[in-house]
């Protein structure tokens, strides 16, 4: 009986496809987007079984979700947290369970031992590198009007303090408006108005925006305003969608920090290797990403969208 209950369990395991529930910010940015279907096609490339829930960029949707992942018992969760605060009680109920939770992109302000491993960009890092393209590329004064991204997030936080960071030690550069406009083109469009309307346009010396949709709606607004982007007022971003490629291209945006989409293959061979019995996964998994300028715009924008 015992050789037939266990060949039974062990053909069950080596059929059984593995089911994943992924609790996804919402789809506010082409680089979400690039993401989601990057998680998609390599679950489909694998056999895996995904189970997408688009949260709307609201933590109680994802909450949601994720309970009723447990509820139907997925080998692993993933979450891409739309804020850091308020994941320990729903982390411990799928602890409880005995299910790994991975945690991808931005941070979650949670005890380490609630998850598997973080897969992520150092956020710190990316506006480190925004400042520095602003100070070796502008000379003299310059007046920075910043776009932030959604409240509470870490890819706002961490790009806000490491941008900061490097201009502070540069009396001559100064953020002199700053809002959230939760990632979106529609809103990067209307807060960049209003900037145009509360300062003098013309004392404007660059846009920074923490991702490449909100840097598209301010480009809009700015020539709208009669102005150029690119020239009048420069443009500084991050992610490196093909959309923003194309603007560098077209010398209407300066520059963008990369930040790569692909995390599907990594995500997916932490559970594979969690599921087969391997413990010996490091808890932050870092992706990296370049600089990009107007220089190599169009050989990228060329490279991305074939
Ligand atoms: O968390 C990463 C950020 O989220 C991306 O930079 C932005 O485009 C997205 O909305």
């Amino acid at each position: 009986t015992f050789t037939m209950m266990s060949l039974l369990l062990f053909s069950h395991s080596a059929m059984a496809e593995t089911v994943v529930g992924f609790a996804q910010v919402g789809s506010e940015s082409g680089w979400r987007t690039n993401f989601s279907n990057d998680m998609r096609d390599e679950a489909t490339r694998r056999g895996i079984t995904l189970k997408f829930a688009d949260s709307q960029q609201q933590q109680a949707n994802q909450i949601r979700a994720v309970r009723t992942f447990i509820a139907m018992r997925v080998d692993a969760i993933v979450v891409a947290p739309v804020v850091e605060t308020g994941w320990t009680p729903i982390l411990r109920q799928a602890q409880r369970s005995n299910i790994p939770v991975i945690i991808l992109d931005r941070n979650i302000r949670a005890d380490e031992d609630l998850y598997l491993t973080r897969i992520a960009s150092d956020f710190v890092e990316e506006g480190v590198k925004a400042a520095e393209w602003l100070v070796d590329n502008v000379q003299g004064e310059c007046r920075v009007v910043e776009l932030q991204g959604t409240v509470g997030s870490t890819a706002a936080i961490d790009r806000g303090t490491g941008f900061n960071r490097v201009i502070d030690a540069h009396d001559r550069i100064s953020i002199v408006r700053s809002q959230t406009a939760e990632f979106t083109r529609n809103r990067g469009k209307e807060v960049m108005e209003n900037f145009l309307r509360a300062e003098d346009p013309r004392s404007i010396c660059a846009l920074w925006a923490h991702n490449d949709e909100m840097a598209l709606g301010a480009i809009q607004a700015i020539r709208e305003a009669g102005l150029r982007p690119g020239q009048d007022i420069r443009i500084i971003s991050v992610d490196g969608i093909p959309d923003y490629f194309l603007a560098m291209a077209n010398g209407v945006a300066n520059v963008t920090v990369e930040l790569d989409p692909h995390l599907g293959a990594p995500t997916y061979d932490v559970i594979q290797r969690y599921l087969s019995g391997d413990t010996d996964i490091p808890k932050l998994i870092r992706t990296t990403g370049d600089v990009f300028t107007q220089a190599t715009a169009e050989e990228e924008y060329q490279r991305r969208t074939q």
